[in-house]
């Protein structure tokens, strides 16, 4: 079930025991991404991929309904900042091949968009590091881990250059520095974090 990091880059495990502690993980998250960066999320199915992506899309700022684009495959949302959020279910994707026919390079790296990939797997080839991969989506990928466990446990791993702090942070409500949509921060934080497995 769990997934090794396919790099020997650093991870910090959070664990979360409900759909809204991974919401407000990845939220929290969200407000950290910039324009022009990809988060993978990897994960068996339910593990609870699309939950973490509507957690991205509150952090930044989207307030209409988030469900899986399983058959459309890409869900565009406009955020209030003016930019967008790309939500994208490669489930149904063949492979490479087939992402590249459907567009996919135009997600990956939209200058204008943060993007956000369920089953990454299926395009593994691309996402792979340079020389494999593609070249310009170094330094743009974010690789989530999301394990699922009995009763609604979820180890969720992050990069731990983008984990540090998460946990005392209060929840994210827009893009960092917006000053709209305030919701009151956590008095606790709802998930436990372990730091550091490679
Ligand atoms: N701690 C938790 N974090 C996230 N989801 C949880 C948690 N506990 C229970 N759940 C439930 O697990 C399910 C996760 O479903 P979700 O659609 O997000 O999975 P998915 O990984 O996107 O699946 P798929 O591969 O079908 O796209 C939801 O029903 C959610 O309520
Ligand atoms: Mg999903």
């Amino acid at each position: 079930m769990s997934q090794a990091p396919a790099d020997a880059e650093r991870f910090t495990e959070f664990v979360t025991r409900t759909a809204a502690a991974t919401e407000a993980l990845a939220a929290r998250l969200a407000r950290r991404l910039a324009n022009g960066q990809t988060l993978a999320l990897h994960g068996e199915l339910g593990a609870g991929k699309t939950v973490f992506a509507r957690g991205v899309a509150r952090g930044l700022g989207i307030t209409e309904a988030v469900t899986s684009p399983t058959f459309t495959v890409v869900q565009e949302y406009p955020r209030p900042d003016g930019g967008w959020f790309y939500h994208l279910d490669l489930y149904r994707i063949a492979g490479a091949r087939d992402a590249e026919a459907f567009g996919i390079e135009d997600y990956l790296f939209a200058p204008d968009g943060v993007s956000v990939v369920e089953w990454p797997e299926r395009i593994a080839e691309l996402l792979a590091p340079p020389p494999g991969g593609v070249a310009r989506l170094a330094g743009r990928l974010v690789a989530v881990y999301i394990a699922a466990e009995s009763g609604g446990v979820r180890r969720i791993r992050l990069p731990a250059s983008w984990a540090d702090g998460l946990e005392t942070e209060a929840a994210a409500v827009g893009p960092a520095g917006r000053p709209d949509g305030a919701r009151a921060p956590l008095s606790q934080p709802q998930h436990r974090v372990i730091r550091h497995h490679d």
